[in-house]
């Protein structure tokens, strides 16, 4: 029997009130530390085309790195196995903008989700797409039914004056021979892609296709053959909230991917996809009452992937 999704909505945002105050808005990227930390939006898009919402579900934030799961998507269903050559698939246990790992491992990044991975893969999509970005909102157009999907321009630029990080990694790479575009291309491509815009209900409709083993659960169209997605949710799981991921699994037990802008897609394999919206973040750059609010999720609707 399916759960009363309305009523667990209503009795998570009631408990993630004190919260709000608790997590700390990105102040790396200036544009984003705007944002209050009291939003919280949660959205649920079942496989069967029923959806739940609460909250600021249908005001559009920052998608961040939750766009890095999109991008994947896309690269791995065009270049196939291919792109493991230049990223790999293991969990980074560090936090997503570090360098360190880089230079052990000879600057092939852990996986796509870390930014050096992500840099990787806005690299990989920029031989195949006149801008990579634009591919990625295409995709998130696709994927969500929402032909309005766009960047916030002002994200951007803030995140490119600021992205002395990003920099260093791409040219760490670079040197590496493992980018193969101008470290100032990918970064501006990876920069926009970074500030698409969505809300809860799009980005749980978005997820549906995770969920669905591949096809868009409304429109049919297969984006990825159903052992691709298996994969997804498998480095979803192990990679998808950086070194935060094994508490993640720990306490949520569902694939999720977050971002900076306080967005937080999580799947629970052939029933639904949930997003989340809090702009406060955890001491590891995950929203700190979206990752309850997924706890309480999964527990009130004894929902997971164990
Ligand atoms: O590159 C960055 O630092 C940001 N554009 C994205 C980082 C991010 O969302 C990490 N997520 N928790």
């Amino acid at each position: 029997m399916q759960p009363d999704y309305a009523a667990i909505l209503q009795t998570i945002f009631a408990e993630v009130q004190p919260l709000l105050s608790q997590g700390k808005v990105a102040s790396y990227i200036p544009e984003l530390s705007k944002v209050s930390t009291q939003h919280f939006g949660m959205a649920v898009y079942c496989l069967d085309g029923s959806t739940y919402s609460i909250g600021d579900s249908q005001q559009k934030f920052s998608l961040q790195s939750v766009t890095k799961l999109f991008a994947l998507a896309l690269a791995f269903s065009r270049e196939g196995d291919a792109i493991w050559e230049r990223v790999g698939r293991e969990p980074s246990g560090n936090p997503f903008n570090s360098l360190v790992q880089l230079e052990y491992e000879r600057g092939k990044p852990r996986n796509p989700f870390i930014n050096a991975g992500a840099l990787v893969i806005a690299d990989i999509l920029s031989a195949r797409f006149v801008q990579s970005d634009i591919a990625v909102q295409q995709f998130a157009r696709t994927i969500s039914g929402e032909p309005t999907i766009d960047f916030d321009m002002a994200v951007a630029q803030s995140e490119r004056q600021t992205a002395h990080r990003n920099y260093a990694i791409a040219h760490l790479m670079k040197d590496f021979g493992n980018l193969h575009n101008p470290v100032k291309t990918v970064i501006d491509s990876y920069c926009r892609q970074c500030s698409l815009t969505m809300t809860c209900a799009e980005l749980a409709k978005a997820g549906g296709f995770l969920a669905n083993h591949g096809s868009v659960p409304w429109s049919g169209q297969r984006i990825l053959d159903a052992s691709s997605s298996k994969r997804l949710n498998a480095l979803m799981l192990t990679c998808g909230t950086y070194d935060a991921a094994g508490d993640f699994a720990y306490r949520v037990g569902l694939p999720a991917k977050s971002g900076v802008g306080g967005g937080i897609l999580a799947l629970v394999p052939g029933e639904l996809a949930v997003a989340v919206w809090s702009p406060g973040l955890d001491a590891t750059g995950n929203s700190l009452a979206g990752t309850y609010a997924l706890e309480r999720f999964t527990t009130l609707t004894a929902r997971s992937i164990f």
